[in-house]
């Protein structure tokens, strides 16, 4: 049995700029808008700014929060236990409870409290008297937001992110590891010619660009508000060091209106 007082007491979240991200993870954004890509703007929440009153968001503008995750104790310390507990509502609660690992729960915890603590911030309401509700397809949507507001979260073991702008948006975060059954997850993700640029990459680098293909494509799918329900070896990105979206199935509107952004190469 997890002691509950571990659980519920201490921080157990903190910020991390894209800079420190990058030794341990694989993050993605996605858009969809008419804006020409260089006037994009991203902002990464670095401390726990997102906490108070933002700034206001620019149409063009992208609030990105980058958090690693652990168990409660003396560790991470943007975000407290029992301040996050505060924010969520009931159902929240049940569903993190849920969570056998308490590095899943945590993660469900940082990403969700995280979700509410920006959006509230951003739309200068109270995080806790926020009400959501999904999308016949599992988006989650923000009652009564202001126009054009969209979010998107992702929890990893032992990371989360969490976006926000005035048009669709997704984000997508992994940890970066080795993974066992890369050959297989690629012949289902990935295009023939994401496979064939994936194989020409020395053997050191691959995992990194295999979770960017995968991480660009999911912060597409939630952008979309489609997730998996779309094969994402239907969709074409150039994952390199400016990536971009190649090809797009007709049901995501025009490639030409995709734009993303991904951590370092
Ligand atoms: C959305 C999805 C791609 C993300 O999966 P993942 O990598 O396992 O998990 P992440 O932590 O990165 O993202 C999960 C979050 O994405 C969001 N999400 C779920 N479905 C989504 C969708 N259709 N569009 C956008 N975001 C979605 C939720 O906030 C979810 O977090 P929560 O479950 O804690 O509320 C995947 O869950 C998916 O496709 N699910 C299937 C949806 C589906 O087929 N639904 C059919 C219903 S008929």
């Amino acid at each position: 049995m997890t002691n509950l007082r571990k659980v519920t007491h201490g921080p157990f979240a903190a910020s991390l700029s894209t800079d420190q991200a990058n030794d341990s993870l694989v993050w993605s954004l996605a858009v969809k808008c008419t804006a020409p890509p260089e006037q994009l703007r991203l902002r990464c929440l670095h401390d726990a700014g997102f906490a108070r009153p933002i700034e206001e968001l620019k149409s063009e503008e992208i609030v990105l929060w980058l958090a690693k995750v652990a168990p409660p104790g003396d560790g991470p310390d943007t975000l407290r236990v029992e301040q996050a507990m505060q924010v969520l509502d009931a159902k929240e609660t049940d569903r993190m409870a849920r969570f056998l690992h308490i590095e899943d729960r945590m993660g469900y915890l940082a990403a969700h409290a995280g979700a509410r603590l920006l959006l509230g911030a951003i739309a200068g309401r109270a995080a806790d008297g926020l009400r959501f509700e999904q999308s016949a397809l599992g988006k989650p949507v923000l009652v009564d937001a202001p126009a054009e507001l969209d979010f998107s979260l992702s929890h990893a073991r032992g990371a989360v992110a969490v976006a926000a702008a005035h048009m669709p948006i997704g984000v997508d975060i992994e940890p970066l590891r080795h993974i066992s059954d890369m050959d297989a997850m690629s012949e289902i993700a990935l295009a023939a010619e994401e496979r064939r640029e994936l194989a020409k990459a020395p053997a050191t680098l691959r995992p990194r660009l295999f979770l960017r293909y995968w991480t660009l494509k999911e912060a597409i799918l939630k952008a979309a508000g489609v997730g998996f329900t779309i094969p994402p070896d239907t969709l074409i990105v150039d994952a390199g060091s400016s990536p971009s979206v190649l090809a797009v199935p007709a049901a995501l509107g025009s490639t030409a209106q995709w734009r993303v952004i991904a951590s370092a190469t």
